[in-house]
Parts: C-alpha cells; structure tokens; sequence
C-alpha cells in the first residue's frame, strides 16, 4: 500500500523536514550571518525550526517560492532587510517585569533624591531595548509615584528598540486586557483610560506617562549617539540573545555613558560576569558603576 508524505512524515522525523518552502542547510547559514551583521542576534543551531517559522510569513506576503528567492530579495531591499529584524526579534515583555528592579528605583534612587532639597532634580533614564513600551510606562509609573511633585522635575525617559514594528505599538500606547495583568487596579485607574478596541475594552496609557517617555529606533550594535550621563539603564532581556563578544563591546559602550554610582539593570539571565568589570553588582541582576 503506499503511504501519502504526510503519513510518512509523522511517522519519520527526518521526513518531518517535509515544509511548505525547503528550508537547506545553507539558506539557515546565509540567513543567520545576515542577521548577526544586522542585529547582533546569534541564532544557533537549535533556532534552525524558529527561524523557518518566522520567516515563513515572509515568503508568503512576497508571494516568493523559495528561501532562495527570499535571500535575493534582501540584497536589493532594504525594507526587507527592516522586516527580516523584526520577524527574528522576541518581543516578549509586561509591565513591571522583574518588579524588585522598579522597588530599587523608587527605594534607593528615587526616595533619597526626592528627599533631598539641595539634590538637581535632573533624572535621565533609558530604557534600551523597550519592546513594546511596557518597561519605559512602568519606570513612568514609578517616577510619577515617587517624586512628590513631578512636574518641578527634569525627568526624561529615553526608550529605543531595534524594531520598528514594536516602537509602533509602544508609541501608541494601547494595550489589551491580556497585556495589564500586572498593574494594580490603583496604578490602572490612574495611567490608563478604557476604550472600547475592536469589540473589546482596552488600556490607553495617559498624556502624564506620555509625557515623560521619548520613543526612537536604535540600534545596540550601532553607535549609541546619546551624551549621557545616565543615571539608570535598563538593558534587559537583550543581551541574552548576543555571543560575548557582542556583549563586551556593548557594556564597554554603554559604560561610558553612566558615571559612578549610576545604575545598570539587565534581566533575569544576564550577567557582566567576564563581560564587563566597569560595574558592581549590588543586588539581583542590579549593578553599580565603578
Ligand atoms: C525580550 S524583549 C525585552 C523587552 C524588555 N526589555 C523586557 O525586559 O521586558 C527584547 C527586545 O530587544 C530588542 N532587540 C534585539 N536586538 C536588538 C538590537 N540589536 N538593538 C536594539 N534592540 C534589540 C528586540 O526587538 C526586543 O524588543
């Protein structure tokens, strides 16, 4: 009797490769330096089945037949190359993610200056790999909380990512039911206003947090064209997905821009250990400039 490929396939692991676009050895290899030159991603062996998955998409809305075909179409398209970064970024955030890092905020940077009379009243924050704007919102919520008397403070929170498509949303400000699990309903009556979103009641963030948050596309790789100083940077959950050596070059970089004392937090599985001995680590994931 013969066995239709679908049958075989669920049968036969290697003929699990069975997909809609072949996908070769040497279409992951071109695709995977191209994205390390881009983004500083490494994707290793094991992101072979992801990287299929997300870029299949891609395929079908150029309407192309081949991985090959895809891989011309970047050498003459820049906008490609734009969607190519934001297909292979994880996005994953919420809102006050990590929360001990926005208790050491309030607590330890934020309760003493606001204490201080003689203190510049001056706070530059960014937030350097912002996704869709739930970590920037919530380091907003925490200033607007802690300081007595915001608007008699220069507080500026900078929040740039790679992807385009991310900074779009975050710009925006609007967020389903399912993205404010994490927010208190004080903090939701307070920075949000419900409206009605295609059929369903979703978050507007307030002018107040608007107010506070520039948005721009940055690239980490690239030069980082702030002055700084800075005194708190969140670079978490970024870092996670470069090799060492893109992550020294980074940390060396961005310490330039901290001055002692000032702040870095990074996320849950990151670490400067043999990457860069600039900085203290003072608490869980949180590190001091030398
Ligand atoms: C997992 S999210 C982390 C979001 C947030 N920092 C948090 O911890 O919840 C990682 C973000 O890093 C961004 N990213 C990846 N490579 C980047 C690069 N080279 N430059 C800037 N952002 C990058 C992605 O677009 C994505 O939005």
């Amino acid at each position: 009797m013969t066995q239709s490929p679908y049958a075989a396939a669920t049968r036969d692991p290697q003929l699990l490769r069975l997909r809609e676009f072949s996908f070769g050895a040497e279409d992951f290899q071109a695709l995977r330096t191209l994205v390390k030159s881009l983004t500083g991603i490494h994707l290793s062996d094991q992101k072979r089945e992801l990287v299929y998955g997300r870029l299949t998409r891609r395929l079908r809305a150029l309407e192309l037949r081949s991985f090959a075909e895809y891989r011309e179409r970047l050498k003459s398209d820049p906008q490609e190359l734009a969607e190519l970064c934001n297909a292979i970024t994880t996005n994953l955030t919420s809102f006050f993610r990590e929360p001990h890092h926005f208790q050491y905020l309030r607590d330890r940077v934020l309760a003493p200056l606001a204490a201080d009379p003689h203190g510049t009243r001056r706070l530059r924050i960014w937030s350097a790999a912002c996704s869709s704007g739930e970590e920037p919102y919530s380091i907003a919520m925490t200033v607007l909380e802690a300081l007595p008397d915001p608007g008699r403070w220069d507080v500026r929170i900078l929040a740039t990512d790679l992807d385009s498509e991310v900074l779009e949303r975050a710009r925006r400000g609007l967020y389903p039911a399912d993205r404010i699990g994490n927010l208190s309903p004080g903090r939701l009556q307070r920075f949000f206003t419900p409206c009605e979103q295609a059929g369903g009641i979703c978050h507007q963030v307030k002018p107040e947090l608007v107010a506070l948050v520039t948005f721009k596309q940055l690239n980490l790789i690239h030069t980082l064209p702030m002055r700084g100083p800075l005194d708190a940077i969140f670079c978490r959950n970024v870092v996670i997905y470069f090799d060492k050596d893109t992550q020294r070059e980074l940390f060396a970089r961005i310490a330039r821009l901290q001055r002692p004392g000032d702040l870095l937090f990074l996320g849950h599985s990151e670490s400067l250990f043999k990457v860069c001995d600039s900085y203290a680590l003072i608490g869980k994931t949180i590190h001091r400039r030398l």
